[in-house]
């Protein structure tokens, strides 16, 4: 097993899986330290690391608990000081957030469960400085139809076939061409797609924790089909960095 893979214990192996073409993409983004919102941030995941790499980071979630949780893992990391954490959500967020004050908006596995995705996406482009970036990860629905299926959820996979008005108990699934144009007419400009967990979800956990050298080897097949359009359909997540 390589000495990384020795290191690490095997629910941060998987999560590396799930994530690493996202953080591909970040890195880019987060070149030189800035301001950066994560809206959603929830226990702060993503928030913390990149606080790790420089940059003064403001987490708005709705839940108390996550929020706690945040500032924990802040004070474990030693990025407390660039972390902040505060009750809110995407509806109220220019209540809490002065316009055209941030660099970079992460917003990670929220859209799903926003009244109105239009109106999020209107607001996060409120907050963001001219030029700013984006970092969008929403549930793609041709994976999660997939998924269902192969559980024996035949109904609900059907059910998810088409968009749905409301959230729903699982909160919505967007399909690539659905969230480029609501980037599109909320003034963004998308830059890149990424499909993201196109087999990591599919992956039985035991193969990754025995086999010596698996995870990385997913890591790096998960990074080469990310920009494969065929790929696409079967991601579990699609990331999409926009300018505003
Ligand atoms: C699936 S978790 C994602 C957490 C984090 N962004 C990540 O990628 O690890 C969804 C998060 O969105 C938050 N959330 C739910 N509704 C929201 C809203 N209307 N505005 C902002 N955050 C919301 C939840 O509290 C939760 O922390």
């Amino acid at each position: 097993m390589p000495a990384s893979e020795r290191s690490e214990r095997p629910s941060e192996r998987r999560a590396a899986t799930r994530t690493a073409v996202v953080w591909a993409d970040l890195r880019e983004v987060l070149d030189s330290p800035g301001d950066v919102l994560d809206i959603g941030g929830g226990t702060g995941g993503f928030a913390v690391r990149v606080a790790g790499l420089g940059h003064r980071v403001s987490v708005i979630d709705p839940s108390p608990d996550a929020l706690a949780a945040l500032d924990r893992r802040a004070q474990e990391s030693g990025v407390a000081d660039r972390v902040t954490g505060q009750q809110g959500d995407l509806s109220s967020l220019l209540d809490v957030v002065p316009a055209a004050s941030v660099d970079v908006v992460l917003c990670h596995g929220v859209l799903e469960y926003v009244d109105d995705p239009a109106a999020a996406l209107a607001t996060i482009g409120e907050v963001l400085r001219p030029g700013g970036t984006l970092s969008l990860l929403v549930a793609q629905r041709h994976a999660a139809v997939v998924a269902r299926a192969m559980a024996g959820h035949f109904a609900q996979a059907r059910a998810l076939l088409d968009p749905t008005p409301g959230v729903g108990k699982a909160g919505r699934r967007f399909t690539h061409d659905e969230v480029t144009t609501l980037l599109s007419d909320a003034g963004f400009t998308p830059a890149s797609v990424h499909g993201v967990r196109v087999f990591a979800d599919l992956v039985p956990g035991s193969l990754l924790d025995l086999e010596p050298g698996a995870s990385q080897a997913l890591v790096e097949l998960e990074q080469a089909v990310a920009t494969r359009p065929e790929y696409l359909p079967l991601a579990t997540q699609v990331h999409v960095v926009a300018h505003r």
